[in-house]
C-alpha cells in the first residue's frame, strides 16, 4: 500500500466524476434501448408487411430479454464483479443493436430485440449497484439521479437520431446506429476500477485500497470506508430464505415490487414506444410526428431536473402526489379529446400539449423518485434481493405495457384506453397517500429499523 501515491483531492474528485459519468452511460444505452423503437414501428411495419400484433411482439421482446436478464444480474455481479457484469452488457448491447439491424425476418428481429434486453437487464442492475459502491457518502443521491437523467437524455437522442433517419425510412439504420455508443459504451467500461465493495467481498484487501485511495486521495478516509465495508460484510447477504422467515423483509419487497407497477403503469411507456402512432391518430403527418416525438424527448429531460432539485426539498410524497395527479388530468383530457375528435388545429395542438404536460409529471415524479425509494426502502441483509424484486417487476411490467397498447386500441379505443391509464394514476396517487413513506433525510439504517420494528410501510421514514 506505502507504493500508492495518494491523489490530490482535485485528482480523486476528478477521477470520481469521470468514473460516475462512464457508468451512468449504462443509464444512456437504457434510454437509447427504450426511445429507439417508437420511430422504426411504422417502417418496420410497411416493410415486413405485419400485423399491429406482431408489431406488439417485436417492441416488447425487449423487455422480456431485460426481464430475464435482470433476474441473472444479481448472480452475475457477484460472480463476475460488476465491472465484469457491465462489460458483458456493452458487448450484448453492440451485437444485440447490429442483430436488429442485420434482422432478415419479423421472427429473427423480435430474437435480436431479446438479445438487446439481456444486455440491458444486466446495465439497469449492475450500474446503480456500481454507482453506489463508488461514490462517497457526499454525492451518492446526485449520482444516482444522473443515471435517470442520462435514462432520458438517451431517449431524446434515439427519438432525435429516429427522426433524421425517418426521411429515407431507413429503419435498419435507427436500429443499427445505436451500436456506436455501445462500442463507446465498452471502451469506457474497459477503463473503470472495480467495486471496492466487490472486491473486499472477494478478499482483495489490497486491490480495494488501491481504488479507494485513486478515487479518494486520502489514506485516513480510505481506511475508515474499508473499515465500514468490511463491517458492513460481516452482515451476510440473505434473500431468500429471509423472504420465507422475515414478514417485514416481504413487506419491504411487496412495496418495492408495488412501487414499480405504479411506475410502469402510469402509461409513460406507452408514449415512448408509440408516441408517432399518437400522434398520427390525432392527425399529423409523419415528419410532424416525428419531430413531436422528439419534442416528448426533450420535455422529458428537462423535467427531470425538476425532480433533481426538489427531491431533497419537498421529500418524495409531495412530489409524487403532484405527479400522479398531473399525470392523470393529463392523459384524461387526452383521452376526452379524442373521444371529442381532434379536427381543428388548435384542438390538436391542445392535445399534444396534455400529453406534454403528462410526460412533465412523469419525468418530475415517477421516473425518477420511484428508483430511489425502491434503493432505500430494502433492508442491507436482503438489499440485493429485494432491489433486483423491484427491477425485474419494472421490466416484466413494461412489456405488458408495450405489448397491449395496440390491442387496447383495437378493444377500447383511443379514448378509453387513455381514460384508463389516466384512472390508474387516481389509483396510484391514493396508493401512495396510503402506503408509500416519506424517506427524505432518514439514514437507511433508521428506514431498517422501522421496518424491522412492524412499523406500518408508511411510517417506516419516520
Ligand atoms: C422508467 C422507464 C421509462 C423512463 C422514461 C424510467 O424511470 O423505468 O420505463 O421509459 O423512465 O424516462
Amino acid at each position: 500500500m506505502n507504493t500508492i501515491a495518494a491523489a490530490t483531492p482535485a485528482h480523486a474528485r476528478a477521477r470520481t466524476v469521470f468514473v460516475g459519468i462512464i457508468a451512468a452511460l449504462a443509464g444512456l444505452m437504457f434510454g437509447l434501448d427504450i426511445g429507439v423503437i417508437s420511430g422504426a414501428t411504422q417502417f418496420i411495419q410497411h416493410d415486413f408487411g405485419v400485423t399491429d400484433r406482431t408489431i406488439e411482439l417485436i417492441v416488447s421482446a425487449m423487455m422480456l430479454g431485460a426481464a430475464i436478464g435482470a433476474l441473472g444480474a444479481g448472480w452475475l455481479s457477484a460472480r463476475l464483479g460488476r465491472k465484469r457484469s457491465l462489460i458483458l452488457a456493452a458487448v450484448l448491447f453492440v451485437i444485440g443493436s447490429l442483430l436488429c439491424a442485420a434482422a432478415p425476418t419479423p421472427s429473427l428481429l423480435i430474437g435480436a430485440r431479446i438479445v438487446l434486453g439481456l444486455a440491458i437487464g444486466v446495465a439497469t442492475f449492475t450500474a446503480p449497484l456500481y454507482l453506489a459502491e463508488i461514490s462517497a457518502e457526499d454525492n451518492r443521491g446526485a449520482m444516482v439521479s444522473t443515471y435517470q437523467l442520462m435514462i432520458t437524455i438517451g431517449i431524446l437522442v434515439a427519438f432525435l437520431s429516429d427522426t433524421a433517419f425517418s426521411y429515407s425510412g431507413n429503419w435498419r439504420w435507427m436500429l443499427g446506429v445505436i451500436a456506436i455508443p455501445g462500442v463507446l459504451f465498452l471502451f469506457g467500461v474497459l477503463l473503470l476500477p472495480g467495486s471496492p465493495r466487490w472486491l473486499l467481498m472477494r478478499g482483495y484487501k489490497q486491490r480495494a485500497t488501491e481504488v479507494l485511495l485513486k478515487l479518494r486521495g486520502d489514506r485516513e478516509v480510505v481506511a475508515r470506508e474499508v473499515a465500514d465495508i468490511e463491517n458492513q460484510l460481516l452482515t451476510p447477504q440473505r434473500g431468500w430464505s429471509l423472504f420465507f422467515k422475515n414478514r417485514n423483509f416481504r413487506r419491504s419487497v411487496g412495496l418495492g415490487v408495488l412501487l414499480q407497477l405504479m411506475q410502469q403503469f402510469t402509461g409513460m411507456n406507452v408514449v415512448m414506444y408509440y408516441a408517432p402512432r399518437i400522434f398520427q391518430s390525432m392527425g399529423y403527418a409523419t415528419h410532424q410526428q416525428m419531430w413531436f416525438t422528439a419534442l416528448v424527448g426533450l420535455i422529458n429531460v428537462l423535467a427531470t431536473f425538476i425532480a433533481i432539485a426538489l427531491v431533497d426539498r419537498w421529500g418524495r410524497k409531495p412530489i409524487l402526489y403532484v405527479g400522479f395527479c398531473v399525470m392523470a388530468i393529463g392523459l384524461g383530457v387526452v383521452g376526452t379529446m379524442m373521444h371529442l375528435g381532434t379536427t381543428t388545429h388548435a384542438a390538436q395542438l391542445f392535445t399534444v400539449v396534455m400529453l406534454l404536460i403528462f410526460i412533465v409529471g412523469f419525468a418530475m415524479s415517477a421516473g425518477p423518485l420511484i428508483w430511489t425509494l425502491c434503493s432505500e426502502i430494502q433492508p442491507l441483509k436482503g438489499r440485493d434481493f429485494g432491489i433486483a424484486c423491484s427491477t425485474v417487476t419494472n421490466w416484466i411490467a413494461n412489456m405488458i405495457v408495450g405489448a397491449t397498447f395496440l390491442t387496447l386500441l383495437d378493444h377500447v379505443g383511443h379514448a378509453g384506453t387513455f381514460w384508463l391509464y389516466a384512472g390508474l394514476n387516481l389509483i396510484f396517487l391514493i396508493i401512495t397517500i396510503a402506503l408509500v413513506p416519506e424517506t427524505r433525510g432518514v439514514t437507511l439504517e433508521q428506514i431498517e429499523r422501522n421496518l424491522m420494528a412492524g412499523k406500518r410501510l408508511r411510517d417506516i421514514g419516520q
